[in-house]
């Protein structure tokens, strides 16, 4: 359903088209075409040229700030204050940053890698009820990015999940909702302690993110991002570049490495070598808050061909009504004029996630 009519392959340089009729693939996501056993190629909508160079991991990966979050709680003002600088830092320069100490339990973390992991398990019937409709539908299960409107396809299976302010969550599996619940909960905690020292750097009161932006009803989406092997994985791409929607994404991974940041025009491999650490990224919309000062962080992720890679990632935004633009206390008009237009959350929202995704492209659409 989801794929065409007809499966183009690309062997040795020579094109075959399957017929419909004859070969009516019914694998409608990765994860059941990456299962097929004779799969050694991939269908060539897949194919996708990485065409920039990637740092060595080693290289840089090691400098990726690391935030200790108990030390922002810290009731001792000189803690404080010096963990809310690395944080300026690590928004401006890197735009993402590792955030241990957080006192989620490990074993939350790791239910809900494993629920999500029993989610993708099910049949393709049952998943087939939370199919994708539209783009602000609460469940949303679906490949690639936007299916109808991608020119190739990522190698990704997604769930995405509207967890706040309603809380929503498939029926299965069995006990996936009480997981869901208590992680979006803490999740929303630890961005909204990020957001506020975030807003002290600006020079604003601590709340004053939260409140102007309603965060008491701020949107939370959780993805699941699905990344079978792929025969060929570097022909393919996961999660092409992209930055997200909201105002920090939190992120977690089964320890499987792939995920990628653009860090001073280059490709930076992230390796997952600090366990029970959430991975920070700034987003569009404090970008567009903070008139740019903490430009959102472009990320990709790319794949392999010897495990499946599942990662979850928590987009903490606005509520959907809240109109965002540049604070008002960060722009004059003469001294420093705002850089972007306002325009409402949802809108914003609707637009980046019902078209296709090519890097920070969304982001021109309100500049000024
Ligand atoms: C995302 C994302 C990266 C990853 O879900 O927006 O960028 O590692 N995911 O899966
Ligand atoms: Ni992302």
């Amino acid at each position: 359903m989801w794929h065409q009519s007809c499966y183009v392959y690309n062997i040795y340089h020579t094109t075959f088209i399957l017929p419909t009729c004859v070969e009516r693939l019914k694998m409608n996501s990765v994860k059941s075409l990456g299962e097929s056993p004779d799969l050694h190629r991939i269908p060539s909508i897949y194919a996708y040229s990485i065409n920039s160079t990637v740092s060595p991991a080693s290289d840089l990966h090691d400098e990726i700030p690391t935030i200790d979050f108990s030390l922002l709680t810290s009731t001792d003002p000189d803690i404080r204050s010096q963990v809310i600088q690395e944080l300026d830092i690590a928004c401006k320069d890197w735009g993402f940053f590792r955030v241990i100490n957080h006192g989620v339990p490990e074993s939350l973390m790791n239910m809900v890698i494993e629920k999500s992991r029993e989610f993708f398990d099910l049949t393709d019937d049952e998943k087939k009820e939370f199919e994708e409709k539209s783009v602000l539908d609460p469940i949303r299960y679906g490949t690639s990015f936007n299916y109808k409107k991608d020119e190739i396809l990522y190698w990704r299976d997604f769930l995405k999940v509207i967890v706040h302010p309603e809380f929503n969550c498939p029926n299965k599996p069995f006990g996936f909702r009480e997981v869901l619940l208590e992680y979006s909960k803490r999740t929303r905690e630890i961005a909204k302690e990020l957001l506020n020292g975030i807003s002290t750097n600006l020079g604003l009161d601590p709340s004053y993110v939260e409140k102007t932006l309603k965060l008491e009803s701020g949107l939370q989406i959780l993805t699941v991002n699905l990344y079978p092997p792929c025969p060929q994985p570097e022909l393919a791409i996961g999660f092409p570049p992209h930055s997200d929607h909201g105002l920090l994404t939190l992120l977690i991974n089964n320890g499987v490495d792939g995920l990628q940041i653009k860090h001073k025009g280059k490709w930076v491999s992230v390796k997952n070598n600090t366990p029970n650490s959430f991975l920070v990224n700034t987003a569009d919309q404090l970008q567009i808050f903070s008139n740019g000062k903490y430009p959102s962080v472009e990320h990709r992720a790319t794949l392999n061909n010897a495990v499946t890679r599942l990662s979850v990632a928590v987009t903490n935004g606005p509520a959907l009504d809240a109109v965002v633009e540049p604070a008002h206390k960060l722009v004059s008009e003469e001294r420093c004029p705002p850089a972007y237009m306002q325009m409402k959350y949802k809108e914003y929202l609707e637009m980046q996630q019902g078209n296709r995704i090519v890097g920070k492209t969304c982001l021109d659409r309100v500049r000024l």
